[in-house]
């Protein structure tokens, strides 16, 4: 049995994880704010949760004791957000790394896997992004993921840290009803029976990633080797936002609604999906679901889950 650390594992992506790892009989500790995590997701048997923040060194450093491997997730997720508070998302993204960094050093973890992204870190380049291209951060969120895969790197070069960077694209799936991407905020209103709202003229393309195939990704890439390395971990398909709103009006029939267009908001990329070559030749990775799939259950999940009022979670 190994022993993991998950940072940020009762947020959307940690949830999914977490799950993943126990069901394969690994041990898990979580270390989280609960800023919007949800202690009540990780309520699973022998789950160790830590509720700390990754700012504060000396959590990150009891958290990592006896630790074998971290999945470091917590984050300050936002492009938006970041774009109006700069310094916290840095404090968290930037100094918070270099915390779990520090601490996986002192506990002699034997890998670390950063969670990284990759539309805001690469800018607006021209599609598919990829691995080769050098960044151009348009977000401090953006910035602050960069400066967080430079620490990776650095903590691999100068002191052997097993590290691995994974560039996230624009993940969906279940347990993800507080966050602000499209998909989730989509559903939330549609299960309210409001009009999706569109920033710009909806052309914007994104890489619609299912949450079971980042899972298997991350899997993968705790079983290979692949140290100082950045990967891609994608769906590999561009779609623009208006196609996402047909898609879904397929994929759920019968449901009716208004889309309402409203001005761009700063920070954002127009177009991104990324090539996942990389990832297909060093760790065996291919997404398997596709969009209309991964719509449907993660429709069906909003469905189970908001027999709750939203208000109470
Ligand atoms: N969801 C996506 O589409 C996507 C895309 C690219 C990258 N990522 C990255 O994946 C990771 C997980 O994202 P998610 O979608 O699950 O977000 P999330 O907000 O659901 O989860 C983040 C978790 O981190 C915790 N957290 C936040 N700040 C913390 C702090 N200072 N100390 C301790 N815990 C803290 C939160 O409570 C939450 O449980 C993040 O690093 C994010 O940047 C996500």
């Amino acid at each position: 049995m190994t022993t993991y650390l998950v940072t940020g594992g009762c947020g959307f992506i940690g949830i999914n994880l977490v799950r993943a790892l126990t069901q394969r009989g690994e041990f898990v500790r979580i270390l989280d704010n609960l800023s919007t995590g949800k202690k009540d997701d990780a309520k699973l048997p022998g789950i160790d949760l830590q509720i700390g923040d990754i700012r504060d060194l000396g959590a990150v450093t009891k958290a990592c004791e006896g630790v074998d491997k971290v999945v470091h997730l917590a984050a300050h997720t936002r492009v938006v957000d970041s774009v109006e508070n700069p310094q916290v998302n840095f404090e968290i993204n930037a100094i918070g790394t270099v915390n779990v960094l520090r601490a996986c050093r002192s506990a002699s973890v034997k890998k670390m896997i950063f969670a990284s992204t990759g539309g805001a870190i690469l800018g607006e380049q021209e599609p598919p992004v990829h691995e080769g291209m050098v960044p151009r951060p348009v977000s401090p969120y953006g910035a602050s993921k960069l400066a967080g895969e430079a620490y990776c790197s650095a903590f691999h070069g100068s002191y052997g840290l097993n590290t691995v960077m994974l560039r996230f694209s624009n993940v969906y799936g279940p347990y993800s009803y507080h966050k602000g991407s499209v998909v989730a905020q989509f559903f939330r209103d549609l299960m309210q029976k409001k009009p999706l709202v569109v920033y710009g003229d909806g052309l914007q393309t994104r890489d619609f990633l299912y949450v079971d195939d980042l899972v298997e990704a991350i899997l993968l890439a705790d079983s290979i080797d692949t140290p100082g390395e950045a990967f891609q971990i994608a769906s590999g398909r561009e779609t623009s936002i208006r196609g996402l709103c047909e898609t879904i009006r397929k994929v759920i029939p019968g449901l009716k609604f208004d889309v309402r267009y409203e001005l761009a908001r700063k920070g954002e990329i127009q177009r991104n999906y990324a090539s996942i070559e990389k990832a297909r030749r060093m760790l065996g990775y291919t997404p398997k679901t596709k969009l209309d799939d991964g719509l449907k259950s993660t429709w069906q999940w909003f469905l189970s889950f908001l027999g709750e009022p939203l208000h109470n979670r």
